[in-house]
């Protein structure tokens, strides 16, 4: 080719670059300026580009800043980070009408999200959507009620584990100690036995590392994390917990990759242990089903055990709290305790109907206390409406749960941690639509 062909070729290729950056810069022009035509729900002032992002980076309790956004912008505020808007909700009808009456438009997850892309990848059930959700939540549902869930099995596991978390407490002799540790391996005993047919031994390293992560997982894991939108960022942050999340992610889907290879060698179809023989005997017995894929099944056991463990020892934990806060309310609950058991045989399942007022104050504890304040985010669907404001396909929408247990006109007196309040005029437990500890709709069951 000699040097003005060369030079003819140069100029068409930087032409076509040209063309092609505006046509791109104009389509982005487009879809930024029609989002401009929604009416969405009010919310700080946004920086170019980063949006909220400072604001949010330097927020150390999230709690406290909903309640500062909410007082400021509303019962329903946005905030921005890069293209991404993302809505919170307060007001406990526009959350009914979110989880429920709307549900299906709500029901979405932001997988595109870089944290949750990076660690779930779209498979399992607590990020997936549509159909392979549908079907694998109804596969996961199923199996754990076959494995024992809710049946004498599984009680009889319980009561074993009581008397372990019991040892615990009592190798301390009377001196105080941290409820933090064996209440978390409490709550991981009852999920490993039902993924993995074993027991764990209280306190031991291997459970210990496992407690940890988790832990670590639920205390630097939230939407607002900058990484989420600028996956960079996990290089540049100083304290960014990424890389250690990473790390963690991969070191428990080796875990139960071992434990999977350890149950290939004594696998029998007709003798179903837990979970995991669920797993290889699906994969066996249906090895082209997209729902039921290898991936998706594996991801489904990583999400019972990330998110069934530290959720419940923290409401555990928080039973203790307010039975030391409230020595009256203690004593009832041994009362009732006491007269249904004689204290001479352990607690069932059977009892919880008979047992009204620990029911009571179990529901009280989770109403004053909830574990998860704001839902795991979800994702519009379409373009919908809510409070009044448009909230367009795509737009991540979380649902504040702890302002539905505290709003004034579904509580008297919110604040005042009171079991009674759920005990109706004959003994029975009564029903309030703005309780939802486990989210409504697309929720933990
Ligand atoms: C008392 C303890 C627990 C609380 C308070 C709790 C609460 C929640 C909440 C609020 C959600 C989010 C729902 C939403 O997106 O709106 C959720 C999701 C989920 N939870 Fe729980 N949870 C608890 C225990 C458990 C246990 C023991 C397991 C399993 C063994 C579990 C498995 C899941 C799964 C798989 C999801 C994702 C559900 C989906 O997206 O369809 N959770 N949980």
């Amino acid at each position: 080719m000699d040097v003005s062909a060369s030079y003819f070729v140069d100029v068409i290729n930087l032409q076509s670059l040209l063309i092609g950056l505006i046509t791109l810069l104009l389509v982005r022009w487009l879809i930024t300026r029609s989002k401009y035509n929604y009416n969405l729900p009010p919310g700080p002032i946004a920086f170019p580009i980063i949006g909220n992002i400072p604001q949010m980076a330097t927020t150390t309790d999230i709690n406290l800043k909903m309640k500062e956004l909410r007082k400021q912008y509303g019962d329903i505020f946005r905030l921005k980070f890069g293209s991404e808007t993302l809505v919170i909700v307060c007001k406990t009808e526009w959350i009914l009408e979110g989880l429920v009456k709307k549900g299906e438009e709500f029901k979405g997850r932001p997988f595109w999200m870089y944290v949750p892309q990076r660690l779930i990848q779209k498979k399992g059930v607590s990020f997936n959507t549509g159909k392979e959700w549908k079907d694998l939540k109804k596969f996961t549902i199923s199996t754990l009620r076959d494995l024992g869930m809710g049946k004498k099995k599984l009680e009889e596991h319980i009561y074993l584990e009581t008397q372990s978390l019991t040892d615990a407490f009592q190798s301390h002799n009377g001196k105080p100690f941290s409820l933090k540790d064996p209440l978390a391996h409490f709550s991981l005993s009852i999920v490993y036995y039902i993924i993995f047919d074993e027991r764990i031994r209280f306190g031991e390293p291997e459970f210990q590392e496992i407690v940890d992560d988790l832990r670590f997982f639920f205390s630097s894991i939230n939407a607002f994390m900058p990484e989420n939108f600028f996956p960079f960022l996990r290089f540049v942050l100083w304290n960014s917990p990424l890389e250690e999340l990473i790390k963690n992610n991969k070191k428990i889907r080796s875990y139960i990759k071992e434990k999977i290879r350890q149950h290939k060698e004594t696998f029998n179809a007709d003798y179903i242990r837990d979970f995991i023989d669920v797993y290889l005997l699906t994969l066996e017995k249906e090895p082209n089903s997209e729902s039921l894929s290898e991936e998706n099944i594996f991801q489904a056991i990583v999400d019972l055990i990330m998110a069934g463990t530290d959720t419940t020892a923290t409401v555990l934990n928080w039973a203790f709290v307010h039975m030391a806060k409230y020595p009256d309310i203690q004593n009832k609950c041994r009362a009732e305790i006491e007269k249904i058991t004689d204290l001479n045989r352990p607690v069932t399942m059977e009892d919880k109907r008979h047992m009204t007022y620990v029911a009571a104050t179990l529901l009280e504890v989770q109403r004053i206390a909830p574990v998860v304040t704001l839902t795991v985010p979800h994702a519009a669907t379409v373009d919908t409406t809510l409070g009044g404001y448009d909230i367009p396909k795509n737009t991540i929408v979380q649902f504040s749960l702890m302002d539905a247990h505290y709003d004034p006109t579904y509580w008297d007196k919110p604040e005042e941690f009171r079991p009674e309040r759920w005990i109706g005029e004959n003994n029975e437990l009564k029903k309030n639509e703005a309780y939802m500890p486990f989210s409504l709709g697309k929720y933990c069951k």
